[in-house]
């Protein structure tokens, strides 16, 4: 080939590239290989943001151990937003955000967190601000501008609009802006995101809106929101769905939020076992130690985290309704979470041996009468004996015994 042939041939390489590269638009990959971890602002302050707020929770992030224990995403929930200009541009409420977004970005940023902001594919939002609808490209832009990190996009007012086609525009858009953003999908679950989620998003809602109790449902008249058990017991079979970059979110944590201590433990440990999103949703500024020591229990977090990033499953349920459930983690350890969802103690007796078990789906099997696995109280923080030994101990109502079965 002659210089001259080369240069041609090199030249018109770039211009098929070029041309081709708006054709290959993709989620940012690999940004979420574990859960991601973070707040939000939705379900402890609702409309209440400001950028006061945002500032005081950024610092109480890293003073309450929060940054340190892996919430790295701080997301402003709706209601941030103002009016879209006669451009198109989208603008956050003056006298909410009087010093803008990128200012906010910029202190977030300072702390060592990331920033995360909400839209929704609808022309409005859900408490009926401006949504991205027919502006998609141009918010992805403004958002990159600002330093945005995440972006939840909601499913409100979106009539006419088919699911995986509006995600997958707001994807596109996200991506010809060029700054890597964490892609969460919030649409509940109406259209089986998990089916088409996993090029769009990082992270897809299952469910509608939790609400701060362990089993109840809470009329708002056209629709209801979900207590920690029923978002559990709202989809099952849909654990092959998540892995790596691609997760079931069973929605944002209450924690802090009003439950029992044991139930703001139990509604924390079957969220980690269902490798889910942890999103925090309570003040920060003013939570008491109950609430910090589960929200930042290293070991418990570990089991969410662990990077297998295997979805957890309800194994079985024993005489007297304790549910076990279990997770398999790296180096053939595995979770076991004991659930009691009576209103009564109740006493467990077990004999480890009996628990020989292959997860179908991953394949990881583990067999206690054939190995020997330390068991760890992770929150107790404590190992509390071997699988040769049988375990005996009661649970509280609505409580847990989660432990780490590690492997000698
Ligand atoms: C929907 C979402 C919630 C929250 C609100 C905001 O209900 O599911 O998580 O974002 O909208 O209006």
């Amino acid at each position: 080939m002659t210089r001259q042939s080369f240069a041609r041939n090199a030249a018109l390489l770039i211009t098929v590239c070029l041309f081709l590269a708006p054709l290959r638009a993709q989620k940012f990959d690999g940004l979420a290989l574990t859960p991601p971890m973070g707040w939000n602002s939705w379900n402890k302050f609702g409309c209440n943001v400001d950028e006061r707020l945002i500032r005081e929770t950024a610092d109480a992030m890293v003073s309450q151990g929060m940054l340190e224990a892996g919430y790295r995403y701080l997301v402003i929930d709706d209601c941030w937003q103002g009016i879209r200009d006669s451009m198109g541009w989208i603008h956050p409420n003056p006298a909410r955000f009087p010093s803008g977004m990128k200012a906010l970005a910029d202190y977030v940023h300072a702390r060592g967190l990331k920033f995360g902001i909400y839209s929704c594919a609808g022309n409005l939002t859900c408490a009926g601000y401006p949504g991205s609808r027919g502006h998609e490209f141009q918010d992805a832009i403004t958002y990159a501008q600002w330093g945005v990190d995440f972006i939840k996009y909601d499913w409100c007012n979106t009539a006419g609009l088919n699911a995986a086609s509006a995600y997958t525009t707001m994807r596109d858009a996200l991506f010809a802006a060029g700054r890597p953003i964490v892609f969460s999908i919030c649409e509940w679950g109406d259209n089986q995101p998990w089916l088409w989620g996993k090029d769009i998003g990082h992270l897809w809602r299952t469910t509608g809106d939790i609400a701060p109790c362990f089993d109840c449902e809470v009329n708002h008249g056209s629709w209801y929101s979900l207590g920690v058990m029923k978002v559990v017991e709202m989809r099952k079979g849909i654990r092959h769905y998540a892995g790596p970059d691609h997760w079931n979110d069973p929605d944002m944590l209450e924690v802090g939020n009003g439950m029992t201590v044991n139930e703001d433990r139990a509604h924390f440990s079957l969220w980690c076992i269902m490798a889910a999103p942890l999103m925090a949703g309570n003040d920060i500024k003013a939570m008491n130690g109950a609430t910090r020591d589960i929200l930042t229990n290293h070991e418990v977090i570990a089991v969410d985290q662990d990077s297998l990033g295997i979805q957890g499953f309800r194994y079985t349920t024993l005489r007297g309704g304790v549910e076990v459930w279990v997770k398999p983690l790296v180096r053939g350890d595995w979770a076991f979470c004991f659930l009691n969802r009576s209103e009564t103690t109740r006493n467990i007796e077990v004999n480890w041996k009996d628990y020989a078990l292959e997860d179908g789906l991953s394949k990881q099997a583990i067999n206690p009468a054939a190995t020997t696995y330390t068991v760890r109280n992770l929150w107790k923080r404590q190992n509390i004996g071997s699988t040769t030994q049988e375990l005996r101990a009661d649970i509280q109502a609505g409580d847990v015994l989660m432990m780490r079965l590690v492997k000698q």
